[in-house]
């Protein structure tokens, strides 16, 4: 569905961040993007919603290059980024909030009046708290809005960077059902994810990058399961074999 080819990225004048990135997520699949801080996971999503000009290589959605779109016209072609810091307007309602979503299609007022109601069908958190401030929010509830919003569009594929950052365990929790909910729908997803046992316990397909580089792809349960992932990711003693 979504295919990274080459892609070699970065800001300014500065260098390349991303020196040659080549995966892909699968249509219909969840793919969560591992690595250290400052590995260029953020900066591959941004290449994918046009929030960044890829310098060279492919992004590909299907068969189509969307590498080099801007923004509006890659969220016309159902792929929706929901940011790593948080988007909400807190002086708008929950309600205005996730009608934003649909923003670049305001004039079809029936249509998302109709998306709405369905959205509030599968996160009832949304027809609860409909009329209230996004200020007056938790931060698992805040995710919860964003994703929603995300929604508004039909998205085929929704790119989600750092979902769990700052939520608690239970609201990590109902944050994994929103995302398996999202999937259910039929809807793609390429995340990125700092809690790596969350990230990776919810997705089919896993990548580690590293300094920019993909490291490795491969399922996501055969990376939990590996035994040096503790040593990788969770700052563990060293795997048995090296100690000795
Ligand atoms: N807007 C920017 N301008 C200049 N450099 C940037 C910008 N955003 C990111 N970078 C640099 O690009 C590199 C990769 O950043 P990126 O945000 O993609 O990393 P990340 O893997 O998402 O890290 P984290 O886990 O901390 O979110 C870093 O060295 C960072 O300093
Ligand atoms: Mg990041």
């Amino acid at each position: 569905m979504i295919t990274f080819m080459s892609l070699v990225a970065g800001y300014g004048r500065a260098g390349d961040i991303l020196r040659g990135v080549d995966f892909s997520a699968a249509e219909g699949s969840i793919t969560c993007v591992v690595g250290p801080n400052g590995a260029g996971k953020s900066t591959v999503l941004k290449a994918c919603s046009g929030l960044l000009r890829p310098r060279s290589g492919r992004v590909l959605l299907g068969d189509e290059e969307i590498g080099g779109l801007s923004p509006a016209q890659i969220l016309r072609r159902g792929v929706v980024q929901v940011p790593q810091h948080h988007g909400l307007f807190p002086a708008l309602t929950v309600r205005e909030n996730v009608l934003l979503g649909a923003y670049v299609n305001r004039r079809e007022r029936e249509r998302n009046r109709r998306r709405y109601e369905e959205i509030t069908g599968v996160f009832p958190l949304i027809a609860e708290r409909a009329g209230d401030r996004a200020a007056s929010l938790s931060g698992g509830q805040r995710r919860i809005v964003e994703f929603a919003r995300a929604l508004m569009l039909r998205p085929k594929v929704v790119l989600l960077d750092e979902p769990t950052l700052g939520l608690d365990p239970k609201a990590c929790a109902r944050l994994a059902d929103s995302i398996s909910t999202l999937n259910r729908e039929g809807v793609t997803v390429l995340m990125v994810e700092q809690n790596v046992r969350f990230g990776l316990t919810l997705a089919d397909d896993a990548v580690v990058m590293e300094g920019g580089r993909v490291l490795h792809t491969g399922p996501a349960d055969a990376l939990l399961a590996d035994p040096d992932m503790g040593r990788l990711f969770f700052g563990g003693a060293p795997s048995r074999r090296e100690a000795s």
